[in-house]
């Protein structure tokens, strides 16, 4: 017998979780989900769906009727998913968009491990970003949820530049409906401008895709001018950024995006088992999935 084409990994007890995206084909999170699941010996199994905005609602709905205990929630649906949830955490309502479904009885509960994952991200490179000056490059979706953590965590002033005013100047209405943080916006060409900053954080598309060469901080002597201790980019691929290598040449410390990758799945998988997830677990799980992502990436 050819016991070998037998494949139990998925059987009759297995949990479904999944990620909604349109596309979702690029998404990195099934490989995530599914190292987690392995590396803790768990009986689930992470896939992809990719409904279209308009099959959104009875994607929903169907998931819920199937049970599906969690969902990641990814482009262009994490804020008119929000309409189909039965509840919705605190600090996504503060920017308006969930990446996170719980299954409860009375309907799926949505988070923003965006949020979490980048407070992770910096916790364990051991910088307090409470009582800190923050700029923010940018005022989209990655803004937005890098904006939230740092008025959750008390930081004494942000800043937000971005090309488009108003959307830096909404965000700031946003977050001050929940946090009182003292946020300053402006265009993104004036942060020369700007007081002493203890860290940089890029959530501008700059320096990837067809911007690779660009960056948004064209000052090369801005970092030590403005005594910046940390440049953290949401960016990770490229692995290190135009703006991430001229940090470095300054003397800075940086840090790209792929942690925060790495500690938003590990939340969602927080809040999906009611269990945190030990640091020997999140440290080879970001060890080797940076090492695998590195070498199936063209860079
Ligand atoms: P994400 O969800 O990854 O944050 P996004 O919502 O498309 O992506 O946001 C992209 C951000 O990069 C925006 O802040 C955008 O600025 P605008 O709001 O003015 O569009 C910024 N961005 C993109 N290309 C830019 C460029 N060439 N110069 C300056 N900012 C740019």
């Amino acid at each position: 017998m050819e016991n070998n084409i037998i494949n139990a990994s998925v059987n009759g007890k297995t949990t479904v979780l999944g990620i909604i995206g349109c596309p979702v084909t690029h998404s990195f999170s099934p490989i995530i989900h599914n190292t987690i699941a392995n590396m803790n010996k768990e009986n689930t199994v992470y896939v992809p769906f990719e409904p279209k905005p308009e099959e959104l609602s009875e994607a929903v709905e169907g998931a819920f009727a199937l049970k599906i205990k969690g969902l990641n929630v990814t482009v262009p649906h994490k804020v008119n998913v929000m309409k189909y949830l039965y509840d919705v955490d605190k600090k996504a309502l503060s920017i308006g968009a969930v990446n996170t479904l719980k299954y409860t009885e009375k309907g799926y509960v949505g988070y923003n491990t965006d949020i979490i994952g980048v407070k992770y991200s910096l916790e364990k490179y051991g910088f307090d970003i409470k009582n800190k000056k923050v700029l923010i490059l940018g005022a989209g979706g990655a803004s937005n949820a890098c904006t939230a953590m740092a008025a959750s965590e008390e930081a004494k002033k942000i800043y937000i530049a971005n090309r488009t005013l108003s959307k830096a100047q909404n965000l700031k209405e946003n977050i001050n409906k929940y946090y009182d943080t003292d946020i300053d916006v402006l265009n993104i060409s004036d942060t020369d401008n700007i007081d002493n900053v203890d860290i940089v954080i890029n959530c501008t598309t700059m320096g990837f895709g067809d911007k690779k060469d660009q960056t948004p901080i064209e000052n090369k002597n801005f970092f030590k001018e403005k005594n910046v201790q940390l440049v953290f980019d949401a960016i990770y691929t490229p692995w290190k950024t135009r703006l991430l290598k001229e940090a470095s040449q300054a003397g800075v410390n940086t840090l790209n995006g792929f942690d925060m990758l790495i500690y938003q799945a590990i939340a969602a998988q927080e809040i999906w088992f009611d269990k945190k997830i030990d640091t020997f677990t999140s440290d080879t799980l970001k060890n080797t999935l940076s090492q695998y992502y590195r070498g199936n990436s063209n860079e």
